[in-house]
Formats: structure tokens, C-alpha cells, sequence
């Protein structure tokens, strides 16, 4: 299916959802049951200079990386998540002078936090030329932009001449992707190739941050802890908003979930509460109970915690437990954005 051009207004048009399911896809012959995991950038990049979608690594989570400056390309993206039009993409390059090819300015007040934290961890919202699709950006002003701290991410946005537009590689509104494997299990059939570039080593989403007037705000909780940005800037605003549908930047009240419900508390309370059911337990640092259960971080370290975090819940998503039960962390370093995690995965 080819997309004729996508204005503004066809987000209100299209409604909330993008509704072409996987599965319809299969039936109507769109989209070949064969996806490939390799380590073959070359063939990656010529995918994607062909408008094609590909899973890539990033040390955040996996990407569903296509063209950023293609509408046929992001369309496809936003069709394989699944994902409504009103959620923005971040769009990816290698270096600081890319991002400012498709920017009109970059605030001063930014510029500590991308020089020190690029590539790395942390998406900047900046005012972008009309080079970058209306899609993208779901009509807003601002585009998300954001430097991958990953090799093989770095070496493939080098080999293109355009910048990747890449959300996170799991259907909508479920539990991002840490390893090629896990991108296989969802988008397998969708898309032609994953490239592999290995286990994700900060294990969840970028922070996202942009400019309100001379206020920095943080518009998403993320790999990059707050600390290490007020040790930069100083004092920044944390807009920990929620919504089911946010009209700026995107901060959905129930997200990153597991299929199975989820309920985070004091899980010796929990446990008591739920007594009867089958009950699964993501810990921080010590087991409880005899069901299954998945501990974060046994040396109690919040780093590997968010590293895990993904991949715990997933596993535990796919055992035979009723409900799962988790605890929160120390709000301290990328604690908060754990516990961020944890409290959109229980929304419901
Ligand atoms: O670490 C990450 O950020 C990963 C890797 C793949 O780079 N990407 C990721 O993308 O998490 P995604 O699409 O799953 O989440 C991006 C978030 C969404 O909540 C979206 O609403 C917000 O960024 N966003 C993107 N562009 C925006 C914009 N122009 N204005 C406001 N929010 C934006
Ligand atoms: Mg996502």
C-alpha cells in the first residue's frame, strides 16, 4: 500500500488509530511472513534507502527506524506499531550539526545538555523546518531529536543521508524492546530486518526535555537521570504529566504495559490481598514467595535495574501467573524513571 500524502488535518480524519492489524496484513498479502535478525548494517541501510522499515539497536531500547524525511517511510512505521497518529516520532541522527539541518534554533540553555549528553540518553524538543514531515511530529512545532549511543546505530545513520525516525519496536502501547529477540517476537513478520546490536545496555526510553520560555521542563522520565541534568544546568521542571491522550508532548497515562495485570505496592501486602491467585513477583533486590518471580538487581543497583526492567516483564508476562505484583525503588537516580515505568505499566 503506497500513502498519498498525509496533511495535518488527516490526523483528526484518521481518528485515533491506526487500525491495519499485523495479522490483516498477512491475510491481504501486504507484508511476507519472513523477518531476518543480522549484523548487516550495509543491508539495513539499503532497506531504508528504499523507504523500507528496520528494527534497530539503540542503548535506550530497540527502534522501528524508517526515514524520517519519507512520508511513505513513517507511515509504514506508524502502521506496523500499530500506533495512533497523534503520537510524535523522535527523529535520530549521528552528530549536533545534523540536528541543526532541520532546526530553525537551538535555545542556548540547551546546548550543555547536548553537547555533554550527545549521543546518549536524552531527547531535546527544538523548533523544526518544514524538511521534517507534519507525521513526524504529530502538526506540532517542535520536533524530538535525539543522538543513539550505540555503535551500530551510529555507524548506520553515518551511511545515510537522511535521519531515522525511530519509535520504540513493540506494538502500541506494550513493553519496549531490549533485544533483536525480543523485536522478532512482536513486529516478526512485519518488517523485513532487525539488526542486531545486542542486549540494550540503559534498558529503557531516552528523557525527553525541551524549553518553555527560560524553564527547562522534562516532558518524559527517562535513561538519563534528573540529577546528572540539574548537575549540568541547575534546577530544571519535571512535568510528570499523564493523560489517555496528551495534546503535547506525548506522556500516556497507561503505557510500556504487560498483557497480564499489573499492580504495584508492598508486595508482602499484596501477596496477603491476592491470596488464591496465581501471582508473579517483580522485585527490586530480594525474592518473595515461591511463584515466579523476577528480581531487578540483587546488589540493589538502580542502573541495572532499568536495564532489566523490560526484560523481567516480559518474562513474566509470559507465565501462567493471573496478575503480576512489583515493588517501586529508591526514588534516587534512574530509580524515578523505573517507578515511572512501573506506574504506567499498572494503569489501566
Ligand atoms: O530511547 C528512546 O527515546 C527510544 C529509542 C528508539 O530512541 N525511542 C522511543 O520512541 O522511546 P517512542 O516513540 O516510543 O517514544 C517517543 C516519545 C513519545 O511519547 C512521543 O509522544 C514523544 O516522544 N515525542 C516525540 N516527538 C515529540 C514531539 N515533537 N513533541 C513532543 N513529544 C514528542
Ligand atoms: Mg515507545
Amino acid at each position: 500500500m503506497t500513502a498519498t500524502s498525509i496533511g495535518v488535518y488527516d490526523f483528526f480524519k484518521f481518528g485515533n488509530l491506526c487500525c491495519v492489524s499485523i495479522k490483516d496484513r498477512f491475510v491481504s498479502g501486504e507484508m511476507g511472513p519472513d523477518t531476518q535478525i543480522g549484523t548487516d548494517i550495509g543491508h539495513a541501510a539499503e532497506l531504508l534507502r528504499r523507504a523500507g522499515i528496520v528494527g534497530i539497536p539503540t542503548e535506550t531500547v530497540y527502534g522501528l527506524a524508517g526515514n524520517a524525511l519519507d512520508e511513505d517511510a513513517v507511515l509504514s512505521i506508524f502502521k506496523a506499531k500499530n500506533r495512533p497518529f497523534f503520537d510524535p516520532l523522535i527523529v535520530h541522527t549521528y552528530d549536533i550539526a545534523e540536528i541543526s539541518r532541520y532546526v530553525t534554533a537551538i535555545p542556548h540553555r540547551l546546548w550543555p545538555l547536548m553537547e555533554v549528553f550527545m549521543p546518549g540518553p536524552l531527547t531535546v524538543l527544538l523548533p523544526r523546518r518544514d524538511l521534517i514531515p507534519d507525521l513526524v511530529t504529530a502538526g506540532m512545532e517542535r520536533a524530538a531529536f535525539r543522538i543513539p549511543a550505540h555503535p551500530v546505530a551510529l555507524e548506520l545513520l553515518r551511511s545515510l543521508d537522511f535521519p531515522l525516525a525511530a519509535p520504540s519496536a513493540n506494538p502500541f502501547g506494550y513493553i519496549s524492546p531490549t533485544s533483536a529477540r525480543h523485536v522478532l517476537a512482536q513486529l516478526g513478520g512485519a518488517i523485513p530486518y532487525i539488526l542486531d546490536g545486542g542486549e540494550c545496555t540503559v534498558g529503557i526510553e531516552s528523557t525527553i526535555v525541551g524549553m518553555e520560555g527560560e524553564t527547562l521542563v522534562v516532558y518524559r522520565l527517562g535513561g538519563l537521570a534528573i540529577e546528572q541534568i540539574e548537575a549540568q544546568i541547575g534546577h530544571v521542571k519535571v512535568r510528570d504529566h499523564s493523560s489517555a491522550r496528551p495534546s503535547g508532548p506525548g506522556m500516556l497515562e497507561s503505557h510500556y504495559a504487560p498483557h497480564k495485570r499489573m499492580i504495584v505496592g508492598d508486595i508482602d501486602q499484596l501477596l496477603k490481598e491476592h491470596t488464591g491467585q496465581k501471582i508473579a513477583v517483580l522485585s527490586f533486590y530480594k525474592k518473595y514467595g515461591d511463584g515466579p518471580h523476577y528480581i531487578l538487581s540483587a546488589e540493589r543497583d538502580a542502573d541495572m535495574a532499568a536495564k532489566r526492567l523490560y526484560a523481567g516483564m516480559r518474562e513474566l508476562d509470559a507465565t501462567d501467573a493471573d496478575l503480576i505484583i512489583a515493588e517501586s525503588l529508591p526514588e534516587g537516580g534512574l530509580g524515578r524513571a523505573v517507578n515511572d515505568r512501573l506506574k504506567r505499566a499498572a494503569a489501566r
